[in-house]
C-alpha cells in the first residue's frame, strides 16, 4: 500500500508537567503531575493523518536510546510506514519539555537530538515514497535544508504540500513560498512570518495575504478558540471553531494539520478538509498530552 500522506519532520519524547501556573524565570514551582508520551509536531501530524483517514509514511529520525525505540513503536501501532525512520547513533531522540497550567496554556522547550540531523540526503534516500504520495507534510523543527529541499521535491514531483511552519520565530525564505500550496500558521506564527500583527480574524487576513503576495498557495491561519481563516485566490472564508472547555492545547495544531491533510488525501474538498481538522482539533484539547489526545475518525461528528 503506497502512503498517501507522507510527513518529513520531528519525532520528541514529550515530558510533561502539569502546575496550577507556568513558572517565573529563576522560579521553582510544585507541580502537580508528570507524563511521559510520544509527540514531536512531524510525529504528531502523521498520527493525526493516520487516525482521520490516510495511509501514511513518516520520514524522519530517532536517537539510539529508549525514547527512539518507543517513539518508533507509536508510529508502527498506528500503521505508519517506518521504513524512513532513521536511528542515529551516539545522539538522543528529540525530547520537549513540556509544562500545562490549569489554563490550558503551555510553554515547551525542545531539544531537536536526532530530529536535528535530518539531512536533504536522508529525505532523498526514500524519494519513492514521495514520488507515490499524494499529499506531503513539512513543520520546522528540522533543518531548514531539509525542509526547503523537500518542498522543492515536492512542488517539482507536482504533488500537494503543505508548510506547518511551526515553531516559526523568524520570516521564511521567500523562495520558499512558490513550493507551498497551503501554508498554516497559527497566529503567532503568522506575526513571526511576516511582521504584522495578528490578534483577530481582520488581521490574520492581511498576515494571509502578505503571505499569499510573497508566493504561497493558499494560507490558513489558526486562531484557536476563534476557529480558522482559509485565504486564497477567490478570497477569504472564516470557520468558527467548535466550542469546548480546554484541557491541554498540546498538539491541536498538529491534530488539525494531520486531519486536514487525511480529508484532502481521502478526496474532500478543502473546505470539508478543513472541517475535519478542525472537529478533531476540537476533541484533541479536551484531552491530556500530544498522540495520546488525538482523535480516530469515527469519534468525529457526521
Ligand atoms: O506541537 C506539539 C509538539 O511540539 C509536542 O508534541 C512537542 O514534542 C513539540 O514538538
Amino acid at each position: 500500500m503506497h502512503a498517501k500522506v507522507v510527513v518529513v519532520g520531528s519525532l520528541n519524547m514529550d515530558l510533561v508537567a502539569r502546575a496550577e501556573r507556568l513558572p517565573r524565570g529563576g522560579e521553582t514551582l510544585a507541580g502537580d503531575s508528570f507524563f511521559t508520551v510520544p509527540g514531536g509536531k512531524g510525529a504528531n501530524q502523521a498520527v493525526a493523518a493516520a487516525r482521520l483517514g490516510a495511509s501514511v509514511a513518516m520520514v524522519g529520525n530517532v536517537g539510539d536510546d529508549a525514547y527512539g525505540q518507543q517513539l518508533r513503536q507509536a508510529l508502527e501501532s498506528e500503521n505508519i510506514d517506518c521504513q524512513a525512520v532513521g536511528v542515529c547513533a551516539g545522539v538522543s531522540s528529540g525530547v520537549a519539555l513540556i509544562v500545562v497550567d490549569a489554563a490550558s496554556q503551555n510553554a515547551i522547550v525542545i531539544i531537536p537530538g536526532g530530529n536535528g540531523l535530518l539531512t536533504p540526503e536522508s529525505v532523498q534516500r526514500f524519494d519513492a515514497l514521495l514520488q507515490n504520495a499524494e499529499v506531503i507534510i513539512c513543520q520546522l523543527e528540522v533543518p531548514p535544508a531539509t525542509v526547503a529541499w523537500t518542498l522543492a521535491r515536492g512542488r517539482e514531483l507536482g504533488k500537494t504540500v503543505i508548510l506547518n511552519p511551526a515553531p516559526a520565530t523568524d520570516p521564511l525564505p521567500r523562495a520558499w513560498f512558490a513550493h507551498i500550496d497551503y501554508l498554516i500558521p497559527n497566529e503567532s506564527e503568522a506575526e513571526a512570518l511576516t511582521g504584522l500583527p495578528v490578534n483577530d480574524i481582520d488581521s490574520a487576513r492581511c498576515a494571509a495575504e502578505r503571505l499569499r503576495e510573497w508566493g504561497a498557495g493558499k494560507v490558513i491561519v489558526t486562531l484557536g478558540a476563534e476557529g480558522a481563516l482559509f485565504v486564497s485566490e477567490h478570497g477569504s472564508r472564516h470557520f468558527p471553531a467548535t466550542k469546548v472547555k480546554p484541557l491541554d492545547t498540546t498538539a491541536a495544531g498538529d491534530t488539525f494539520v494531520g486531519g486536514f491533510a487525511a480529508g484532502l488525501a481521502c478526496g474532500l474538498e478543502e473546505g470539508e478538509a478543513i472541517v475535519r481538522g478542525q472537529r478533531a482539533a476540537a476533541i484533541s484539547v479536551t484531552r491530556a498530552g500530544a498522540q495520546p489526545s488525538i482523535p480516530f475518525l469515527k469519534e468525529l461528528a457526521p
